[in-house]
């Protein structure tokens, strides 16, 4: 029950705890003067006169306006656009041929699935997430057969989709790993540096992985920058569908990655947030986390169901740490606890439940994989699309980019005063580094873009 003394009116000035005091006294100095205000009639005022209440300076006044996040911020812009023509390629998210986003078949049968079982209850998960959705996730991206998973070596966790997943990793390794050196790739995903430096790996250092005269990988950079990495600095790899830029390695030169990582003792933290995006095939997408759990070595992966199984709002995902021995990873997994418990206590029981009743299916799981696979091709479909419309249009340059790029991104090489002349003048939203969603393309924005494109580049040069 509430003291006496802090119910509205019904105390003296002296039996007032002194931040209402203070409330009060800041009350009578802005209002208007009336004659002998009593602290009840101050504290009646303040608290039935939102006006006045406003009136009372903020203790957070001083507060700047923080910047919208660079990705996420171009969808509030596009949402503001009046304009009935406009299009969003900014976020990262599929949408059908119509331009909607879209629920898998698979989910909504797993959902209702879930929904008509009346044995199911909404009790905390453990600090670990859904044992049986851990284990799947594992076998799903290290392959069934996974020598690490045979031998009890690896310790999953389920967290709040891939972000979550590279927060919990990041923050373990600030707890237990030597090196707080982090490499990510430049260019990369805008949260990466943010999320590990909050993380508590403040030293993140870049190497060079596009080159912008070929559009492609500069895999003499790469190999430059990881080989004068300090031995055992962490080093972040995106298994497949780099994103911004759609370039991933070849098989071979993985191989060549792995073998430099490995001989001076880098630490490779996977992020998988495309697994089946970029082929349409989960296994063929894996390959790069396979090559480096096939050597006995030692990693970290965050995986991610938001697009693979367009999932993005229930935020599901899963952290793994590939240990050397089983005993390692049970002292690893204890101590993933104890990152999370602080955090959020325990994971979320819906969208790992619906993935769990999807991956230990084979039927859903084969349901899975054909809608999978009809997003990517649709996705591989809308890179021929516009590069066709850009030949079409005879548009200066050399595009084939478009359609050797992989996964969810283009990464056009438009520059940031033609990305803003496009929404300008055209209304089509993409981030300033010229990286467009290929997913929010379709039949009928396709020539609007080529046409926005083509004005940038000849208007803009
Ligand atoms: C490379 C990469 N990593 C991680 C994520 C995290 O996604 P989420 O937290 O939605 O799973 C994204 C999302 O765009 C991404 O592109």
């Amino acid at each position: 029950m509430a003291p006496a003394n802090v119910h509205p009116g019904s105390g003296s000035p002296q039996q007032q705890p002194s931040a209402e005091r203070r409330l009060n006294s800041l009350v009578r100095h802005l209002l208007p003067s009336s004659p002998r205000r009593t602290a009840e009639s101050s504290s009646a005022t303040l608290e039935s006169s939102p006006t006045m209440a406003s009136q009372v300076a903020s203790v957070f006044a001083g507060i700047a306006q923080a910047p919208e996040d660079p990705i996420l911020g171009v969808t509030v812009a596009f949402n503001k656009d009046p304009n009935p023509n406009k299009v969003n390629l900014g976020v990262g998210a599929y949408r059908t041929e119509e331009g909607k986003p879209l629920v898998l078949n698979v989910v909504r049968r797993a959902e209702q699935m879930l929904i008509n079982d009346p044995t199911r209850y909404k009790e905390y998960l453990p600090i670990t997430g859904l044992a049986e959705f851990n284990k799947l996730s594992a076998k799903l991206i290290f392959g069934a057969d996974s020598p690490a998973i045979l031998e009890n070596r690896v310790a999953t966790v389920q967290c709040l989709s891939g972000t979550g997943s590279l927060r919990v990793g990041g923050e373990f390794l600030a707890r237990h790993y030597h090196e707080h050196t982090v490499y990510i790739p430049q260019p990369t995903w805008g949260n990466h540096p943010k999320v590990f430096t909050l993380a508590g790996l403040k030293d993140v250092r870049y190497y060079r992985y596009y080159d912008p005269a070929t559009r492609g990988l500069d895999f003499k950079g790469l190999l430059e920058d990881l080989g004068s990495a300090p031995n055992g600095a962490i080093v972040l790899i995106h298994a497949c569908a780099h994103n911004p830029t759609g370039v991933d390695p070849t098989l071979d030169q993985w191989e060549q990655i792995r073998q430099l990582m490995r001989s001076k003792s880098l630490l490779p933290f996977f992020d998988s947030a495309y697994q089946g995006f970029a082929s349409g095939s989960l296994d063929k997408d894996a390959q790069s986390v396979r090559m480096f759990v096939a050597d006995g070595g030692e990693l970290l992966m965050a995986q991610s169901y938001a697009k693979n199984m367009g999932m993005y709002g229930e935020r599901v995902g899963a952290l793994s740490i590939v240990c050397r021995s089983a005993d390692v990873a049970s002292r690893v997994e204890s101590q993933l606890k104890l990152v999370i418990r602080p955090m959020y206590s325990s994971p979320p029981l819906h969208g790992p439940s619906v993935v769990a009743t999807i991956l230990k299916d084979s039927e859903m799981f084969k349901e899975w994989t054909v809608e999978l696979k009809a997003m990517a091709d649709r996705i591989i479909s809308m890179r021929q699309q516009l590069f066709d419309a850009l030949k079409a249009r005879g548009t200066p340059g050399d595009w084939s980019h478009i359609i050797k790029q992989i996964g969810m991104f283009t990464f056009t090489g438009l520059t940031s005063e033609q990305v803003a002349f496009m929404r300008q003048e055209y209304h089509i939203y993409m981030t300033s580094d010229g990286r467009i969603s290929m997913a929010g393309l379709n039949a009928k924005n396709v020539p609007i873009l080529a046409d926005a494109i083509h004005a940038a580049v000849t208007q803009l040069k």
